[in-house]
């Protein structure tokens, strides 16, 4: 028992150094509750600036790798590269990643499993289109989702499932607490039928979309909502409301 709440930012392509340091300036001041686990999607050419100038209660996090440790593969960084500069997370599969770069369930299996083998831990985003959700498809995407990431998972130690509904995210239409709380419970379920009673108690499932200091308090009285990943907010001073969402 026990799951550490987790909260991530995710900056996507926003800041240059000067907008950086005002967030490194917020995160520092805090205060930050020790309960809380605490991650920042960094853009790739920002890591190990921020990474030096964050306060040692916070994680820095790629927002991407791709699936071999290195090759001709213009654009991209792998995950060998993320941790020679001592980053020990990345973000995976995010809506924008599927959706703006086409990523597809296989790809996006393909580079857990290669993160998860180079040692790094992974968020590992699913979640459902709108016109998906209209017509009562949720569970089934969902699940497809789970189901290409966790058949090439043998650990899930490293592993925080961020569920992001895409109509949710950067909307400002975030779920409802009973709509997250109804995917997370599915989710948790899939994982003891379909994985391990264990890993269900124990592996964290964030929830992402429209995530603001107005409404991560009821968001995080859920049973099943282990944290946030958060877009928009976690530019500004909210977000450590947000991170001390169920501290106080
Ligand atoms: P949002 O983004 O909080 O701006 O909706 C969430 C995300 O994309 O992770």
């Amino acid at each position: 028992m026990g799951r550490k709440f987790w909260v991530g930012g995710n900056w996507k392509m926003n800041g240059v150094k000067k907008e950086i340091d005002g967030i490194i300036n917020f995160l520092q001041a805090g205060p930050i509750s020790p309960d809380v686990e605490v991650v920042v999607g960094v853009p790739a050419l920002y890591l190990e600036y921020v990474k030096n100038k964050l306060p040692c209660s916070v994680a820095a996090s790629a927002q991407n790798a791709y699936k071999v440790p290195k090759g001709a593969f213009t654009g991209e960084i792998s995950p060998a590269m993320i941790q020679d500069i001592g980053v020990c997370w990345v973000i995976l599969g995010h809506s924008e990643r599927r959706n703006v770069f086409g990523e597809c369930d296989e790809l996006v299996a393909e580079k857990v499993a290669h993160a998860l083998e180079s040692g790094l831990c992974v968020v590992a985003c699913i979640g459902e289109k709108l016109e998906e959700r209209e017509a009562g498809q949720t569970e089934a995407v969902v699940f497809r989702q789970m189901e290409a990431i966790a058949c090439k998972i043998c650990d899930w130690t490293n592993v925080v499932v961020a569920y992001e509904p895409v109509w949710a995210i950067g909307t400002g239409k975030t779920a409802t607490p009973q709509q997250a709380q109804d995917v997370h419970r599915k989710l948790r379920e899939w994982l003891c039928t379909n994985v391990s009673e264990c890993v269900a108690e124990t592996t964290r499932i964030v929830y992402g979309g429209s995530v603001t200091a107005a409404n991560c308090k009821e968001l995080a009285q859920e049973e099943d909502i282990d944290g946030f990943l958060v877009g928009g907010a976690s530019l500004k001073p909210e977000f450590i409301q947000i991170i001390n969402a169920k501290a106080c």
